[in-house]
C-alpha cells in the first residue's frame, strides 16, 4: 500500500470551503482505491496568519513542504491585503524555489456544462496550457524610484533565459508528443517584443528538431485569443509565457463554462521537489461563507494530483465521477446557472465513487 504525504493549504476566502471538499474526495478515492492511503496535514498559512504576525506562512515554509509527495492549495487573497502582496507572500514564495517551472492547465467542456460558446461541446473544446512559470515576465526583477514624485519611475523587467525557455518547451513538446494529437500551438509576441520572445521563437525551433511527430505553428498573442474563440477545435496543446499564459488561461476557463471547474498543476517535472495543485481560481470574497463554492475545479485538481503520484486508475475513476456529477444539472452550483451547493456535488461525486449512484 502506498502511503502518500499531502501538505494542504487552504489558504483565503473560498480556498478553505474548496480543499475541505478536496480532501473529503480524496479520502473516498483513497479507500476505494484499496491500493493507496492519502495522509493529509493542512497548513493555516494565508491572509489571517500575515494580520496577525507578519508573515504568510512559517519561516522556511517551503523547505517545510519538502518532505510531502504533493501540496494541495486552495486560493491567497484578502479584501484588506494586497494582491502582490499575498501573491508574493504565499503563492509564489512555494513555487519559485520548489522549482515548479511547468504550470499546467487542461481545459474542457464537461459533460452537461455550457460553453459561452454556440455549438461547442466537449470534443470540440480540449485543450492543455502549458504556462512558462518560473520567469518571463514575473520573474519579480524591477523596482521603483523617486516615489511620489513626478519623475517616478516603475521598472518590471521580463526575463528569459536559455535554459528556462528551453526546459518549458521541452516539457511542452513532450505533452504534445503524448495526445492523441500531437499538436502544439507555440504562443509568442515576437513581432512587438525583439529580444525575449524572438529567442523563445528559436529555442522553440531548435527543441521541435527533436520531436519529429508533432505538429506545430506559431501564433501571436493578440491573435490567439481570436482562435481560442472562433475556432477552438483547431488548438489542442499550447505553450505560453508567465503572463501570456496567465491571460489565456483565465479566458480557457471562461470558454470552458466558469472558472469554478478549472484546474492547474504546478510541476516540478524533474521531481526533485513536489508538485502544487491548485484551482485556478481566486479567494472569491463575493462568495466566501455562502456554501456555494464550485469544487469541481478542485475535485480535477485532485485528479491531477493523483496522476503525477502515478495512481492513474484512481485519477480515472476520480474524473469519471465529476463527469457523471456535472452532467446532472441539479449538481450545477450558482456560477453554472444552478442551485447546489458545495456539499451537495462533493456528496454526489462521493456517492458516485462509492458505487452508491
Ligand atoms: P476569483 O477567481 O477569486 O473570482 C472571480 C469570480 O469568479 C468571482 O465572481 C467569484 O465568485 C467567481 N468564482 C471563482 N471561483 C469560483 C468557484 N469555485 N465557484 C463559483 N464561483 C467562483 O478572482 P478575483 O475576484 O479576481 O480575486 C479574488 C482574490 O483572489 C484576490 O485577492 C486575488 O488576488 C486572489 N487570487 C488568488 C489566486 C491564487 O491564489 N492562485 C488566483 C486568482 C486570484
Ligand atoms: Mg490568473
Amino acid at each position: 500500500m502506498n502511503n502518500y504525504k499531502i501538505a494542504a493549504i487552504p489558504g483565503d476566502g473560498i480556498g478553505k470551503e474548496v480543499v475541505a471538499a478536496g480532501v473529503q474526495v480524496l479520502d473516498a478515492v483513497a479507500r476505494q482505491s484499496g491500493t493507496f492511503e492519502a495522509d493529509v496535514t493542512t497548513f493555516d498559512w494565508g491572509s489571517d496568519r500575515y494580520k496577525a504576525t507578519g508573515s504568510f506562512m512559517d519561516e522556511g515554509g517551503a523547505e517545510m513542504l519538502r518532505p510531502f509527495d504533493a501540496i494541495l492549495f486552495g486560493a491567497v487573497g484578502a479584501p484588506d491585503v494586497p494582491d502582490h502582496v499575498s501573491l508574493w507572500g504565499l503563492r509564489l514564495a512555494i513555487c519559485q524555489p520548489l522549482d515548479q517551472y511547468a504550470n499546467v492547465r487542461p481545459t474542457r467542456v464537461l459533460p452537461g456544462i455550457r460553453s459561452p460558446l454556440s455549438n461547442v461541446g466537449p470534443d470540440d473544446l480540449d485543450w492543455v496550457i502549458v504556462r512558462e512559470n518560473s520567469e518571463g515576465e514575473y520573474a519579480g526583477q524591477g523596482g521603483r524610484s523617486h516615489r511620489g514624485l513626478p519623475q517616478e519611475i516603475a521598472t518590471e523587467v521580463a526575463i528569459f533565459t536559455r535554459a528556462g525557455v528551453e526546459r518549458i518547451m521541452r516539457f511542452a513538446f513532450a505533452l504534445a508528443d503524448s495526445r492523441p494529437r500531437k499538436l502544439l500551438t507555440v504562443v509568442t509576441k515576437s513581432n512587438a517584443q525583439r529580444y525575449g520572445m524572438v529567442m523563445w521563437d528559436e529555442i522553440a525551433a531548435e527543441v521541435a528538431k527533436d520531436f519529429p511527430d508533432v505538429t506545430w505553428d506559431k501564433m501571436l498573442v493578440d491573435a490567439m485569443t481570436v482562435r481560442m474563440t472562433l475556432n477552438p477545435r483547431s488548438l489542442d496543446t499550447i505553450v505560453a509565457s508567465n503572463l501570456h499564459a496567465d491571460i489565456l488561461s483565465d479566458l480557457a476557463a471562461a470558454l470552458s463554462g466558469s472558472i469554478g471547474v478549472a484546474p492547474t498543476a504546478n510541476i516540478n517535472p524533474e521531481k526533485t521537489a513536489p508538485s502544487m495543485f491548485e484551482p485556478i481560481h481566486g479567494s472569491a470574497f463575493d462568495i466566501t461563507g455562502k456554501g456555494v463554492a464550485n469544487p469541481v475545479a478542485t475535485f480535477w485538481t485532485v485528479a491531477m494530483m493523483l496522476e503525477h503520484l502515478g495512481e492513474a486508475a484512481a485519477a480515472d475513476r476520480l474524473m469519471k465521477a465529476v463527469e457523471r456529477v456535472t452532467a446532472e444539472s441539479r449538481f450545477h452550483t450558482p456560477d453554472l446557472g444552478g442551485t447546489a451547493r458545495t456539499q451537495d456535488v462533493t456528496r454526489a461525486v462521493i456517492a458516485v465513487l462509492e458505487g452508491r449512484n
